[in-house]
């Protein structure tokens, strides 16, 4: 048999990769989700993660999908299933990176991106949710770690800064962490139960 390694290669070695960190979006998953996470998919302030590039080739609302499926499965692996939990857990990883959006206007560097989205993050999902959850915002406020202080103290945290990790590693592989089938049925979904 003839192989054509030059152009089977490198979608192989993406699909292996994918199918062992991949954040393939199944019923369940969606489910979780869209039950705690609609009414911030649907936010004006959410819509606007796809204009902006992220990680070179993705844009911020995909990389958001991919750490908040992957975050879920986390949950799932661990029984980490009760409602406060999940509820956290999705809410923290589709805000977590909503205070980068705009980063061109608001900060000069990626040193000052670094250090100051995490907070201006906490600030947006305040404002969109109307909640303080010490939980949440402790999450938010340490996903960069250990890159950045401070240390996770709560789980949530702790699992949202390594799907974050995670994610970010599979967007610079150029490997989606959603495909675009999977975020326009979870965005149509999320409209669906906010009606
Ligand atoms: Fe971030
Ligand atoms: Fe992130």
């Amino acid at each position: 048999m003839i192989r054509q390694e030059g152009s089977l290669r490198p979608s192989y070695k993406k699909s292996v990769i994918r199918r062992i960190f991949g954040n393939e979006m199944d019923q369940e998953i969606r489910d979780i989700i869209i039950k705690h996470g609609s009414n911030i998919l649907c936010s004006d302030t959410f819509k606007e993660t796809f204009d902006q590039t992220h990680h070179y080739k993705t844009t911020v609302g995909d990389h958001i999908l991919g750490v908040t499926v992957e975050a879920v499965k986390v949950c799932l692996r661990h029984n980490q299933t009760d409602d406060q939990t999940l509820g956290n857990v999705v809410t923290s990883c589709l805000c977590h990176d909503l205070g980068i959006v705009g980063r061109d206007e608001k900060y000069n560097n990626n040193f000052e991106t670094l250090i100051w989205h995490p907070k201006d993050s906490a600030e947006v999902y305040k404002e969109l949710t109307g909640e303080e959850d010490e939980r949440v915002l402790d999450a938010i406020h340490s996903h960069m770690f250990p890159l950045k202080p401070p240390m996770p103290k709560h789980r949530e945290g702790w699992i949202l800064t390594w799907a974050d990790k995670i994610s970010a590693s599979m967007d610079i592989l150029q490997i989606p962490p959603v495909t675009v089938e999977e975020r326009e049925e979870l965005l149509e979904l999320a409209e669906k139960e906010q009606e």
